[in-house]
């Protein structure tokens, strides 16, 4: 017996791992191991004899049995201490180099252009690029036989078949957010919309989809020399040019009355172009006093109270003040444009800046 516990547990000890263990157990106390086989030799004994013998074998069986099970643990956490050494990681190291991604010229003079009517008391409103015919025209001064919708190189959305109302368009300018604004807080009011528009056209300095910004100020005195005043403001503090020249041109619009397109004085000397100098002028926006037919499908009185309107193309302005040449790489999302073009995540605008 004394010679059974001897060698089985050494050979427990000198187990290395869990398949050697396994072969010691079934070799002692499996159901065909050596202590198994001194059991059923118990049935050849005398009662006397069985009555020793048969209680020191199971005691030798429950004291291979922990050794085993106290070794298996010892494997494990040996297994688990190597484990941990092997996948030991520093971290302290430094990271890899991160590739930064930038904001896109049109998000960041957005936020710019914002930045600038917000201090001169414009909230900023917006409205859905799906829009009823209602909202983009007729609300808008437009009725379905003026030449301005044919102008406008329309999309029209599909009706289903059989429905004749008239089709959803995408709209074709920020306009309609002056009646939805009107519709929502009534006068006085004083807000700008940006947003994306659409139109069917695509060449150097047109994509079918681009950015306009409206502004609208409706109150009981507002005229054309608050729509000039506000203008050249915010053309001073946005192209950070205090010779900035704007002319007022008179134009047409169905929306406005009376209606002006500004231009923006420049010169494409030397191929460069230079604002604020030269003999050249480039249209920035088109504005004017917004239409009593107009404030009246807004919901506002014409008799009490009066505004201006701008809309002006984002984009258009981008291109001005940061020198970009071709609208259509806007929105071709190459990275190489996106990293010369774009602005780091801190370069936030301010109007306080200078
Ligand atoms: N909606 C006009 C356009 O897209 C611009 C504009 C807005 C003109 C407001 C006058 C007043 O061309």
């Amino acid at each position: 017996m004394d010679d059974l516990r001897d060698k089985y547990l050494g050979q427990v000890m000198a187990a290395v791992d869990e398949a050697a263990l396994e072969q010691v157990r079934l070799a002692a106390i499996g159901k065909k191991g050596e202590v198994a086989l001194k059991m059923r030799e118990l049935g050849r004994m005398t009662p006397e004899e069985r009555q020793q013998v048969g209680p020191r074998l199971n005691a030798l069986k429950n004291e291979i049995g922990s050794a085993i099970a106290a070794r298996k643990a010892a494997l494990e956490d040996a297994a688990l201490d190597a484990r941990l050494r092997s996948e030991w990681l520093d971290v302290t190291l430094p990271t890899r180099a991160r590739r930064q991604g930038t904001i896109h010229p049109v998000s960041q003079v957005t936020e710019e252009v914002t930045a600038i009517f917000a201090d001169m008391g414009f909230a900023v409103a917006e409205g859905p690029q799906i829009e009823t015919d209602w909202y983009n025209f007729d609300a808008l001064n437009i009725p379905g036989h003026h030449p301005a919708r044919a102008e406008m190189d329309t999309f029209y959305m599909a009706r289903a078949e059989g429905d004749d109302r008239p089709p959803h368009v995408l709209r074709t300018h920020t306009s309609p957010v002056q009646i939805r604004s009107m519709e929502a807080t009534g006068a006085p009011t004083r807000v700008i919309c940006p947003g994306r528009v659409y139109r069917a056209d695509y060449d150097q300095t047109h994509t079918p989809m681009f950015h306009q910004v409206e502004g609208m100020a409706i109150d009981r005195d507002i005229s054309m020399a608050n729509l000039k005043w506000c203008l050249e403001e915010f053309c001073r503090a946005f192209f950070e040019l205090d010779g900035i020249e704007l002319r007022f041109r008179a134009s047409h619009f169905p929306f406005t009355e009376p209606s002006a397109e500004v231009d923006i004085r420049c010169s494409w000397e030397g191929g460069t172009l230079r604002l604020g100098e030269g003999d050249d002028w480039l249209e920035i926006l088109g504005s004017g006093m917004i239409h009593p037919h107009v404030l009246r499908s807004g919901g506002i009185d014409p008799d009490e109270w009066q505004g201006f309107a701008f809309g002006m193309g984002i984009d258009r302005i981008a291109m001005l003040k940061y020198g970009i040449p071709d609208l259509r790489a806007f929105f071709d999302s190459d990275l190489r444009w996106l990293r010369h073009y774009g602005f780091g995540a801190l370069a936030a605008p301010t109007r306080h800046a200078g």
